[in-house]
């Protein structure tokens, strides 16, 4: 429907649509489209959306899919297990450069001098965070540790008394199979004082 209204700053009730009333009031005519209730243009916009939510699906296609805001997610990168045609073996993930060592390694790489003091922390630590599995003397008989469906390693076989201090502390830092890792109930040092006293509890050969 066309129509008109009559325009002076304030609504003048009856006067508007006509423009010969406006014209007898001396009032600015302004012609503007009058549109009660729901045109055709609403109900293609209805119909345009509708498609849109529902996303044309089940239809299949080898085009990727759109991706309106990319930000970082398609980016050309390295993936620890995919193939690479940039280095000779054609590995991405790349080997330790020798003599170099991981950032997060850098602390623990120093192995503290062996004193008294330090074996009396690593039995003290020791007694509190291993012994419950492992046992007091490290036969891996503790209270917790012989209700445990797969027993605690003892120390007193010949393959751990041949292990390295360094394994140990590895072991308390990273967990081994089903032992979890204990770094962060155990600084560092206390590590090391701990892998000191289990080298001492070796020695009872049991
Ligand atoms: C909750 C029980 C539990 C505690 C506490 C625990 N362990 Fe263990 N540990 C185990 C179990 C179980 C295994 C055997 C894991 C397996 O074989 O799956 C194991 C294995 C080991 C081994 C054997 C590694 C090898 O080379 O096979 C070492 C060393 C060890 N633990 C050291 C420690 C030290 C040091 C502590 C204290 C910081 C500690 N564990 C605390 C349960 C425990």
């Amino acid at each position: 429907m066309r129509g008109f209204t009559c325009h002076k700053g304030s609504v003048i009730p009856g006067l508007t649509r006509d423009p010969a009333q406006c014209k007898r009031f001396n009032l600015k005519l302004t012609g503007s489209r009058v549109k009660p209730g729901m045109t055709r243009n609403h109900l293609v916009c209805i119909v345009l959306i509708a498609l849109a939510i529902s996303g044309c699906r089940g239809w299949t296609s080898t085009e990727p899919p759109i991706h309106p805001n990319p930000n970082m997610d398609t980016q050309i990168k390295y993936k620890a297990y995919r193939e690479s045609d940039f280095f000779a073996d054609q590995r991405d993930m790349r080997p330790r450069v020798e003599g170099t060592i991981a950032h997060g390694d850098l602390d623990g790489l120093k192995q503290p001098t062996m004193t008294h003091a330090l074996m009396q922390r690593g039995r003290q630590r020791y007694d509190i965070y291993c012994a419950p599995c492992h046992s007091k003397v490290g036969d891996g008989d503790g209270l917790v540790g012989r209700r445990m469906p797969i027993k605690p390693t003892t120390f007193h076989s010949d393959y751990m008394r041949a292990q390295p201090l360094k394994h140990y502390v590895d072991v308390e830092t990273n967990g081994i199979r089903t032992m979890p890792s204990y770094k962060h109930q155990v600084p560092i040092q206390d590590r090391w004082a701990i892998a000191a006293y289990i080298k001492a509890l070796q020695e009872l050969k049991l």
